[in-house]
């Protein structure tokens, strides 16, 4: 059978990474459907287009290739904003959540990370996290990601733009981030990625020992 693992949760949360090691551990394929969503803002934005026109933002999106979409190019704080603007579109969805569903139905099955997969792209998946923490600790860990990096960043803005990304991906009308009501609530406020990873596993593998 197909092991499908649905990860959701807001920015910063640490679900890529989660995610990442998951599909390691499992021997299966990794989607980040945020990076569709970005490269969909970017493709707009490069073509000189307007963020607001839906039509051409779903033609855009009906053309992404998952195989090419490079994660650093599409890290862009721009890119990231711009990205939430689309991901409000319903018509941009319908044609990205077509390809994400795609890229989950394979024989093995697959981890895909997002805010929706669990209620919307995977409903039927095996098993489903929605991976949280606290608004100003993923506001702090992106901070000393970027600082860590050797880049400039100011503390008050992330934080800011944290929760003004929350409120607009959990107020939107379609697909609003929210836990599928199957979904196991996973806190990584008070863990390192190595204390979620092996929570992640323990309540998959009990979920596969159950089926
Ligand atoms: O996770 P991220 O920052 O790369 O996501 C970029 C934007 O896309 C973010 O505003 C949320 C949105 N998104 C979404 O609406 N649905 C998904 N499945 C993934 C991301």
């Amino acid at each position: 059978m197909a092991l499908v693992i649905a990860i959701d949760g807001p920015a910063a949360a640490g679900k890529g990474t989660l995610a990442r090691k998951l599909a390691a551990h499992y021997g299966l394929p990794h989607l980040d459907t945020g990076l569709t969503y970005r490269a969909t803002a970017k493709a707009l934005l490069d073509a000189g287009k307007p963020l607001d026109d839906e039509a051409i933002a779903a033609e855009m999106a009906g053309a992404i290739d998952l195989g090419g979409l490079d994660r650093a190019v599409l890290s862009a704080h721009e890119i990231g904003e711009a990205a939430s603007k689309v991901a409000a579109m319903p018509r941009v969805r319908v044609a990205l959540v077509a390809a994400q569903r795609r890229f989950a139905e394979t024989d093995r099955g697959a981890v895909l990370d997002g805010r929706d997969i669990g209620t919307v792209v995977c409903p039927d998946a095996t098993v489903k996290l929605y991976v949280t923490a606290d608004a100003e600790l993923r506001a702090r860990r992106r901070y000393d990601e970027i600082v860590g990096g050797g880049g400039v960043a100011d503390f008050a803005e992330i934080f800011e733009d944290v929760k003004r990304r929350d409120a607009r991906d959990m107020g939107r009308k379609d697909s609003p981030l929210r836990p599928a009501d199957d979904a196991h609530l996973l806190d990584t406020s008070k863990m390192g990625i190595e204390a979620a990873f092996q929570a992640a596993r323990a309540i998959i593998d009990g979920q596969l020992d159950r089926n």
